[in-house]
């Protein structure tokens, strides 16, 4: 069962069950209250008229002896003169003998009435008929001068208490609609405003069930229902921050994993081509610095294996910088002579003027810098001569300048984001990653330096690193 039909039919059973009970209950307080009323105004009546009628028969006789006499002939008198104050028939009796009447109604029943007979046993009595229309008969005894006994009876009508008990009835009946109709109204409104948010948090939950984490539950009621759509929203919302944070995480992942794959292919092809070279020389010379440089980039090639090892440890899938004071200089012409063999391969030609400056980098990160701007040099840009300049310009300057085809200025501002790769139909021939340069803007935004682009086509490009 629904939940809207299960208030309607709890509100509509409480207000039957209470009208079930409530009802009989008042009408027949309300019944029990007209009745003793209408018995006290009767005990009274009789009691002014008990002494009315001694007074009276004690007034007419000569001798005690006459009273039979006298009430024999002026009961019906006395009958219609109380009737007149009293407003109900009145009957006078000895024994089952009827002296007086106030109405004439012929009684053909000769037995003893059961209120009249309880007053010769010196009672008050009174009973009502259970008809559809009662009637209250009572009685009260009668006793002139402690001799003779009579009955007076009073016959009250109680048409009108059984109409105000019908009256009540139809009234509870009239009221026990109206109240159901309204109550069905009021229940249907109050359901709906509690069902309303709850359908909306179901649709919600649907969405986020099928994946869809962006809706938020509309909360305007401060109640239960309104706290769980804020629970709902609250959740709602560190989920989305949990995804998010997975998403970026594994973003992240994927850039740090990249990134090394990268950096880790040019060590290598440095030792391919000097082992190439060995193979090809017969001058010792050649030969030992052809080891040299095999043997300095394997253990550079090692300790970037050991740091990615070392960090993917730690779950930390960030560069680390270790910084020391660098002698650039020395670095410098230590990278440049790595490449020397490559340089040779494209026809390119080394210009350096180099001041010995010193510096607080990591000097292994460093390196990849400028190898990576260098790399892109010999790659795309057809140039013949390389010059590098590293000398004190208010800090220190570094100047990496090619003289070859240079970068489209349209390209040119998007050339520091990850995975962007140029002009295909310049550089046909390379296949990149797109990565260098963003790998070589990360590095130097750690080290809070700043690296400038400047290219103008055909005539050629320059980075400049001012630290
Ligand atoms: N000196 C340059 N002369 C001409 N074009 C350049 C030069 N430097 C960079 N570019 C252009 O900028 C693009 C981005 O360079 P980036 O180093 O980021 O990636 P890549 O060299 O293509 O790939 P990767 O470095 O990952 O091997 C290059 O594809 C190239 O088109
Ligand atoms: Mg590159």
């Amino acid at each position: 069962m629904k939940l809207k039909f299960k208030i309607l039919a709890l509100n509509v059973a409480a207000l039957f069950i209470m009208l079930i009970i409530l009802g009989p209950i008042i009408i027949q307080i309300s019944d029990n209250y007209n009745l003793s009323n209408t018995l006290n105004y009767l005990k009274s009546q009789g009691e002014y008229s008990t002494i009315y009628i001694e007074q009276y028969i004690l007034s007419k006789v000569g001798n005690i002896f006459e009273v039979p006499n006298i009430m024999d002939s002026d009961s019906p008198y006395l009958c219609s003169y109380l009737n007149k104050n009293i407003k109900c028939r009145v009957q006078i009796f000895y024994g089952n003998r009827l002296l007086g009447d106030s109405e004439d109604i012929i009684d053909n029943n000769r037995n003893i009435r059961p209120e009249v007979s309880e007053t010769f046993k010196g009672n008050k009595a009174y009973y009502i008929t259970k008809n559809k229309t009662r009637t209250l008969y009572f009685a009260t005894p009668v006793n002139i001068d402690g001799r003779y006994n009579y009955s007076l009876a009073l016959i009250y009508d109680l048409s009108d208490a059984d109409k105000m008990k019908r009256n009540n009835m139809n009234m509870f009946i009239i009221t026990g609609m109206l109240a159901a109709f309204f109550s069905v109204v009021f229940s249907n409104f109050i359901s709906n405003k509690i069902i309303s948010p709850i359908k909306t948090l179901t649709e919600t939950a649907n969405l986020f069930s099928k994946g869809d984490l962006h809706p938020k539950v509309e909360v305007n009621s401060t109640d239960e229902v309104g706290e769980l759509g804020q629970t709902f929203n609250t959740m709602a919302d560190s989920l989305r921050s949990m995804i998010h944070e997975l998403k970026d995480e594994k973003e992240k992942q994927k850039n740090f994993f990249d990134n090394f794959t990268h950096e880790i292919r040019t060590p290598l092809t440095t030792i391919l081509g000097y082992s190439e070279l060995m193979w090809k020389t017969d001058s010792i010379e050649v030969k030992d610095k052809s080891l040299f440089h095999i043997t300095s980039e394997g253990k550079r090639m090692l300790k970037m294996v050991e740091r990615l090892l070392e960090l993917s440890r730690l779950k930390r899938y960030d560069f680390e910088i270790n910084k020391s004071e660098t002698n650039l200089k020395t670095l410098l012409e230590e990278v440049c002579d790595s490449i020397h063999y490559k340089l040779g391969r494209y026809n390119i030609s080394l210009d350096l003027i180099l001041q010995d400056l010193y510096a607080l980098v990591d000097p292994d990160l460093f390196k990849q810098v400028i190898i990576n701007i260098l790399d892109n040099s010999i790659k795309y840009s057809k140039t013949s001569k390389i010059d590098i300049v590293l000398k004190e310009n208010n800090g220190i300057e570094l100047v990496i300048k090619d003289y070859g085809i240079g970068i489209d200025p349209e390209i040119l501002e998007n050339i520091f984001e990850p995975y962007f790769k140029g002009d295909k139909s310049r550089n046909s021939s390379i296949e990149g990653w797109g990565l260098g340069l963003s790998i070589v803007k990360e590095i130097i935004d750690k080290h809070e330096a700043q690296i400038e682009l400047i290219s103008h086509i055909d005539e050629g490009t320059q980075v400049i690193i001012r630290l």
